[in-house]
């Protein structure tokens, strides 16, 4: 199976290597279910002091990345011919999520990723490309972090990048709702013990607490979540009787 192929423009490319050569990311690359392509922008200058920003006209605080050595890394990458899917990262983009890292997990295609500067980038950049994507209602200081944190959430969903596909596939938010709680060893930690019904080796039992669990703990902490999620017949029972319970606390 043809990898998926993330390219990141960057002026930090050490940031982008660091992070993609440990753990998961590194197995990942290894196996070749993923290839990590890092740019740096500064190394599409012309000028002698290999300036890629540049002070805003009308004035105010920060520096701009400058529209030349993005366009030209473009220019040179779209040499090869290959398709690719050209993302600018910004808070001013649509907000990354789940739904989006599936369908760029299943697309397996070649992703580019350009990490802008938090002060921005010159509007013309924006002309060059096909997507922008903020990673949430916050301000970073460059688009790198962001670009690391579609890498993972794509990278995770592949084929053979994670040891037990079982553990992305049951878990929260691919089935709309918060995770079940977990335990491991011992039963009673101070006093805390393993609730009874997970060492009781019902699976029926086990399967419809955890369900039970999760609806419980997505009706309290993240209702908006509920209200977007597929429901069946059990799960309203379930947060029915949850929310009966809930009323006697
Ligand atoms: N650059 C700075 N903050 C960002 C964010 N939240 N998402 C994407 N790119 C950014």
């Amino acid at each position: 199976m043809a990898a998926m192929v993330f390219e990141v423009l960057t002026i930090f490319p050490a940031l982008i290597e660091a992070y993609t050569s440990e753990s998961i990311m590194r197995r990942a690359r290894e196996k070749g279910v993923v290839e990590v392509f890092v740019y740096d922008i500064r190394e599409f200058t012309t000028d002698r002091h290999r300036q890629v920003d540049d002070y805003p006209y009308g004035g105010g605080a920060g520096m701009i990345l400058k529209p030349d050595p993005v366009c030209r890394a473009l220019e040179h990458l779209d040499r090869d011919g290959e398709e690719r899917l050209k993302v600018l990262l910004t808070p001013a983009g649509r907000v990354f999520d789940q739904s989006l890292a599936e369908e760029y997990a299943r697309s397996r295609g070649r992703i580019l990723l350009i990490a802008g500067r938090y002060e921005g980038v010159d509007e013309r950049i924006r002309s060059f490309v096909d997507e922008e994507l903020s990673i949430g209602d916050y301000v970073l200081t460059g688009g790198e972090l962001p670009a690391l944190v579609i890498i993972d959430a794509v990278t995770r969903l592949l084929p053979g990048a994670v040891g037990d596909s079982r553990s992305v596939r049951e878990e929260s938010f691919t089935t709309g709702l918060l995770d079940y709680p977990q335990y491991t060893r011992p039963p009673d930690f101070r006093g805390m013990k393993v609730p009874e019904v997970l060492l009781s080796g019902n699976h029926e039992l086990i399967r419809r607490w955890r369900r039970k669990e999760a609806l419980r703990r997505t009706l309290r902490r993240r209702p908006d979540l509920l209200r977007k999620a597929r429901l069946d017949e059990e799960d309203r029972r379930l947060l029915k009787e949850i929310k009966e319970e809930e009323q006697w606390r």
